[in-house]
C-alpha cells in the first residue's frame, strides 16, 4: 500500500468566477482571482491510499462514506490515471510502484478543519487537497490546476497561496484555463481577512445550479464577462503588485456587488444575501466614509457570510466598530456577535 496526506486551504475571489461556457469541462465565461487563505485555518486533509487489497475506489468525507458516483470526482480519477500512464508510457516513473498503483484501487478519506457553522466553500479547498494527494501518490509532475478545475472551479485557484489568478482561456479543451500564482504570500503580510458568519443555513441553491441559470438568462451576466471582468482583473492586478489598498478594495466590492446584481438579473431571480449581510455592507460604507478613505472592503460569495478584506493596522478598528454594532453573545462556547461568528485569518504564509 502507498498513502499521501495533504492539506489545501480554502480561497476568498476579489474577482468573482459566475458561469460556465463548458459545464462538463467546468470552463467559466471569465477569469477570475483570490487570495488563498492560511493552511493553518480554514482548510481540507486528504489522505489518499493505493492498494491491491482495495476492490473498489471509495471515499469518506468528514467520516461519512460518499459515492464516488458523482462525474467531477470520476473525471478527476481518469485524468490522474491518464496523466500518470503517459507518464509511465513516456518512461517516466519507472518502477514496479506506478505500474501497480495504476492497476489498484483508491481509497479517498478527507476532513474539513473548519468549523461546520462557517458555511465556507469547502468544494474549492477539497477538490484542490483531492487533486494535489493524488497528484503527489501517482507522482505526476506539471500543472495540476486543469484538473483541479474538472472538480469544481474555483478549486483550481486553492493550489497556490498568495494571490492567484484562474484565467478562463480560449481553447475548447481546457488546457490553457489554469491557474496562476500573482504574488505570493509574502507580498502583502500586512492584508488580513476577517469573516462574519451570519448564517450556518446551507444556501437555497448551489453555485453549480445558480450559475447554470444566470448563464442561460442574465443579461448583465453576458456584459460583465465580456466587458468588465477583462479590465477590472488588469486594474486589481496592478493593485496587488503596487499594494494599494485603496484601488484593490473598491474594485473588490464593486465585483462582489456585481455578482449579486447578476443573481438578481437572473430569471427566477438568485438572492443569497441576506439583511445582515445588507447590514454589514451598509456598516462598512458608514465606517469608510467616517474614515475618510477605504479601511476595510467586504466580499460576498453565494450565501450570505461577509469576507472583509483589511491592513492589520486597523483590524483593532474594524473589531470594535463590528462589536459595537453587533454586541456579542455566547452561543455553544464560541463567541458569535449577535448571530455573527467572527474569524481573524491571514493570508496563506507556507
Ligand atoms: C461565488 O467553484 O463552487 O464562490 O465550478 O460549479 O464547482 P463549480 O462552482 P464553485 O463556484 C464558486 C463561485 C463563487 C465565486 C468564486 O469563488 O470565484
Amino acid at each position: 500500500m502507498d498513502a499521501v496526506t495533504c492539506t489545501a486551504p480554502v480561497n476568498i475571489a476579489v474577482i468573482k468566477y459566475w458561469g460556465k461556457r463548458d459545464e462538463a469541462l467546468i470552463l467559466p465565461i471569465n477569469s477570475s482571482l483570490s487570495a488563498t487563505l492560511s493552511q493553518e485555518q480554514l482548510c481540507a486533509k486528504t489522505t489518499v491510499a493505493v492498494s491491491g487489497q482495495f476492490t473498489r475506489d471509495r471515499m469518506w468525507l468528514n467520516g461519512k462514506e460518499e459515492s464516488l458516483e458523482n462525474p467531477r470526482y470520476q473525471n478527476v480519477l481518469r485524468e490522474i490515471r491518464r496523466r500518470a500512464r503517459k507518464r509511465k508510457i513516456a518512461g517516466e516513473g519507472k518502477g514496479t510502484s506506478l505500474s501497480d498503483a495504476l492497476s489498484w484501487h483508491v481509497h479517498i478519506c478527507s476532513v474539513n478543519n473548519f468549523p461546520t457553522a462557517a458555511g465556507l466553500a469547502s468544494s474549492a479547498a477539497g477538490f484542490s487537497c483531492l487533486v494535489y494527494s493524488l497528484a503527489k501518490l501517482f507522482r505526476i509532475e506539471g500543472d495540476i490546476s486543469e484538473i483541479a478545475r474538472q472538480g469544481s472551479g474555483s478549486a483550481c485557484r486553492s493550489l497556490y497561496g498568495g494571490f492567484v489568478s484562474w484565467n478562463m482561456g480560449e481553447k475548447d479543451d481546457g488546457t490553457d484555463s489554469v491557474a496562476e500564482q500573482l504574488v505570493t504570500e509574502n507580498h502583502w503580510p500586512e492584508l488580513q481577512i476577517l469573516i462574519l458568519v451570519v448564517s450556518d443555513q446551507k444556501k437555497h441553491i448551489g453555485s453549480s445550479a445558480g450559475m447554470g441559470v444566470s448563464v442561460k438568462t442574465s443579461e448583465l451576466l453576458r456584459y460583465r464577462a465580456e466587458h468588465i471582468v477583462p479590465r477590472r482583473m488588469k486594474e486589481i492586478e496592478t493593485a496587488i503588485q503596487n499594494k494599494d489598498f485603496q484601488t484593490f478594495a473598491k474594485i473588490t466590492m464593486q465585483d462582489s456587488n456585481q455578482l449579486h446584481a447578476s443573481c438578481l438579473d437572473t430569471y427566477p431571480p438568485i438572492i443569497y444575501l441576506n439583511d445582515t449581510s445588507k447590514q454589514i455592507m451598509h456598516l462598512v460604507h458608514k465606517y469608510n466614509d467616517f474614515c475618510g478613505e477605504i479601511k476595510v472592503a467586504y466580499t460576498f460569495d453565494a450565501g450570505p457570510n461577509a469576507c472583509l478584506y483589511l491592513l492589520e493596522e486597523d483590524v483593532a478598528g474594524v473589531l470594535a466598530m463590528v462589536n459595537h454594532c453587533f454586541p456579542p453573545i455566547e452561543q455553544n462556547g464560541d463567541q458569535y456577535i449577535r448571530g455573527l461568528q467572527v474569524e481573524e485569518l491571514p493570508i496563506q504564509k507556507d
